[in-house]
């Protein structure tokens, strides 16, 4: 295992990512984790960027025991930083020592690389003496650390990658970890596997063995375990990994809000139920859902009424389930993915709540449920790859995300029944168009929204007064930020027709051309 410490670089993720891509375990944790609280031996350590300034006051350090593990440490920018703090001359910290000064660098940069024929086992592999990085910091180093030496510099950094070859201990001014370092994939795994002496044996295939058998070993031979489907990737991978572990003592409730797509819960239904022979349970609950619904406009209201209704049906139907068995249910599953669990244990703590996300958290609570996670380690692409490995098909592993509150964020205004059918009717029509004409798979979310004005139009000889549709089209790598997809026109004329002419009570359509942020992806 190599141990990624996070001082909250926007790019910690990525070193975790060219590790695994390598085929090595990582985990990253948060950098004021104490060696004393390590649950396993790291066979090397990674030290991440960071924005803060390594004088200023707050800034997080690392814990200095890490460097008498005897295990490689490689430092990049603000880690770099840290490298000279503890192993400064005489190990006093670089600010006493005048070891850093402020000067901004953003940008491409060349390394030259020293030692020719000769150069530093880090370089193994390199196309040339030379390579293009990505440089992004506040602060440098102006000195040499005891005991380091330079192994490659730039125009404007003397010391871009150091080393300290009898304790094996690295540092690199820049990022090896961002695509626009050429060759810094190449550096990542040269430190894994060259100098930590790191095994390449982490695969998709041997994950989902090692996941089923760890299911086995914690829920046991009789154990039973309950959680919620939606149809889409996340908890459908969850419930079919699930399925594969211990057969149908998984149980999959799906909760028909009344709020998802047009024949949504029967297409999961012939999806999980059918084809996959999972053991799942569908619950109508459009009426109460509906009912409270009434008379809201507020979306966040909407959103913490959903969240809250969604949890009571959910728990009484795991109740009704657990009544019927000798054996009691023991555990919730969630689809909580990796990006999830960064975001909760960084060390900076969660992020400010834009709109509040909901989940099935507060079962916890009344039923005692213990949480399983079998996919808190993996990125989006890494569950959908496990997902066709687990034989899910191909079109469900390729969905678009879908909202927890459902079209109640999508119409804009109260939530009636009146309204679920236009903007279900609208958005399916926009959907199969995109799909017929293949774009469905170059966009990253789409989906109709019902605007709550009406404008005035005219259809034969009379006139109408009518709502109106607005289309959303986005490209995203992780829905933090996103860019309205440049849609054919051809194809917007065409989905804007069919819309108008079969959609009753739609009279105009128009396409969303704002980009996230300022804008959000939903509308509400
Ligand atoms: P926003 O609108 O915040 O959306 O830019 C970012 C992504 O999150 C999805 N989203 C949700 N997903 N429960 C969810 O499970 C929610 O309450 C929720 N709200 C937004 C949204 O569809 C987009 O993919």
């Amino acid at each position: 295992t190599i141990l990624i410490l996070d001082f909250g670089s926007q790019y910690s993720h990525l070193i975790t990512r060219r590790i695994r891509e390598c085929g090595v375990y990582c985990e990253l944790l948060p950098c004021t984790v104490k060696v004393k609280d390590l649950e396993f031996k790291p066979k090397g350590i990674i030290l991440s960027g960071s924005p803060y300034s390594n004088h200023e006051e707050g800034a997080p350090h690392v814990d200095k025991q890490m460097f008498e593990l005897g295990v490689p440490v490689l430092g990049i920018c603000y880690g770099l930083q840290e490298v000279a703090r503890v192993k400064g001359r005489g190990g006093e910290i670089a600010s006493e020592t005048g070891h850093l000064v402020q000067k901004r660098e953003y940008g491409s940069a060349t390394l030259n690389i020293l030692g020719g024929a000769q150069r530093h086992e880090l370089f193994d592999g390199f196309n040339g003496d030379q390579t293009r990085v990505w440089m992004s910091h506040g602060d440098h180093l102006d000195g040499l650390p005891q005991g380091f030496k330079v192994i490659g510099h730039t125009e404007t950094s003397e010391y871009a990658a150091i080393a300290h070859e009898m304790d094996k201990v690295f540092g690199l001014q820049f990022h090896p970890e961002v695509t626009h370092s050429e060759e810094g994939a190449k550096i990542l795994r040269n430190f894994a596997i060259n100098v930590c002496e790191c095994q390449s044996n982490w695969s998709m295939e041997t994950f989902v063995d090692k996941e089923i058998q760890r299911i086995r070993g914690v829920v046991g031979e009789t154990g039973r375990v309950i959680g919620a489907v939606s149809g889409g990737v996340d908890s459908t991978v969850a419930a079919v990994l699930m399925k594969r572990a211990i057969g149908d003592r998984f149980h999959a409730v799906l909760v028909d809000h009344g709020l998802m797509r047009l024949n949504e819960s029967k297409n999961v239904k012939k999806v999980l139920d059918e084809q996959l022979g999972i053991n799942l349970t569908i619950v109508d609950a459009s009426e109460s859902f509906l009912g409270k619904l009434k008379g809201v406009t507020d979306p966040e209201r909407k959103r913490k009424i959903i969240g809250n209704t969604f949890i009571e049906v959910f728990e009484e139907q795991a109740k009704l389930i657990d009544a019927e068995q000798s054996e009691k249910i023991e555990y919730l599953v969630q689809g909580t993915l990796y990006p999830d669990v960064i975001e909760s244990i960084s060390f900076k703590g969660p992020s400010a709540t834009i709109k509040s996300h909901h989940n099935v958290g507060g079962l916890l609570d009344t039923m005692k449920l213990k949480l399983i996670e079998p996919l808190r380690e993996l990125f989006k692409d890494e569950v959908r790859k496990m997902g066709l490995l687990l034989g899910i098909p191909a079109d469900l592993i390729w969905r678009h995300p879908f909202p927890g509150p459902g079209l109640a964020i999508r119409i804009l205004g109260e939530v009636t029944p009146a309204q679920i059918s236009i903007v279900q009717q609208a958005d399916h029509i926009y959907m199969s168009e995109l799909k017929a004409n293949n774009l469905y798979n170059q966009i990253s979310q789409a989906y109709a929204a019902l605007l709550p004005i009406r404008s005035v139009g005219v259809m034969g000889d009379k006139r109408t007064y009518e709502q109106v549709i607005a289309l959303r089209a986005v490209e995203s790598t992780d829905f933090m930020t996103a860019d309205w997809f440049d849609m054919p026109v051809k194809v917007m004329k065409r989905i804007s027709s069919r819309i108008i002419n079969e959609v009753h009570g739609v009279n105009r359509v128009v396409y969303d051309v704002s980009s996230k942020p300022p804008a959000t992806i939903e509308w509400e």
